[in-house]
């Protein structure tokens, strides 16, 4: 039987703790700031300067970073269109709820296709998803190639490597592009923060 017939029995529970008293106690609102960009766009390194600055600032935060998730909760998906869905489906779900336990949040995720970011954003309440491109030319991320992924993709050696041999769907309108190009990380992790109203 398909899960989805078989979750037809399950009914949610009630919670005792709302989500207004987890964000009282926090002491400023949650945030899911989702970082979208080609792989070695700079998203990780900008990502973390951000999260620094906020925790040092006394913001409750956590990093879902796609080279980690995928090592422990995703470990089971590649990189097929159908994977990647996958992949930000389940990433998602998971910010959602972190968001609920009152976080900001940082997700940094490829996150290639329009649809799945706009999936994502429509599981939060309004004004909470704050989509951030990491704007950063294919060609300066193939010439950094900080992981030297571009050089063995363009071999042959990886398929479906994205911007070589699989899609990458640039925001339309993202809240936040960052040119990576025009400043260093504290900086640009500073546009997010200036961005920001975190007052709960
Ligand atoms: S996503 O497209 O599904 O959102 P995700 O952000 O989780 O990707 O993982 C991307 C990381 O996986 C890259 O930073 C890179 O280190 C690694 N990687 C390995 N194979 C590929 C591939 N075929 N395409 C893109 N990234 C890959």
């Amino acid at each position: 039987m398909p899960a989805e017939a078989e979750n037809r029995h399950v009914v949610s529970q009630p919670l005792q703790v709302s989500r207004d008293a987890r964000i009282l106690l926090k002491g400023h609102k949650p945030k899911i700031l989702w970082f979208t960009g080609l792989s070695g766009s700079g998203k990780s390194t900008i990502a973390n300067a951000l999260e620094k600055s906020l925790n040092e600032a006394g913001v409750h935060t956590y990093m879902l970073d796609g080279d980690n998730i995928r090592t422990g909760l995703n470990s089971d998906l590649g990189f097929s269109d159908a994977d990647r869905v996958e992949n930000i489906r389940r990433v998602a779900e998971v910010a959602k709820l972190m968001a609920d336990a009152g976080l900001v949040v940082v997700v940094s995720f490829i996150s290639p296709f329009e649809a799945d970011r706009q999936m994502a954003r429509s599981l939060m309440r309004e004004g909470e998803f704050v989509e951030v491109f990491i704007d950063t030319p294919l060609e300066e991320c193939v010439k950094r190639d900080p992981k030297g992924l571009y050089r063995k993709a363009l071999a042959g050696e990886i398929k479906e490597f994205t911007g070589i041999s699989s899609p990458y769907e640039p925001p339309a309108n993202p809240d936040i592009r960052l040119v990576t190009r025009s400043a260093g990380p504290q900086a640009l992790a500073r546009q997010v923060i200036d961005f920001l109203n975190l007052k709960a």
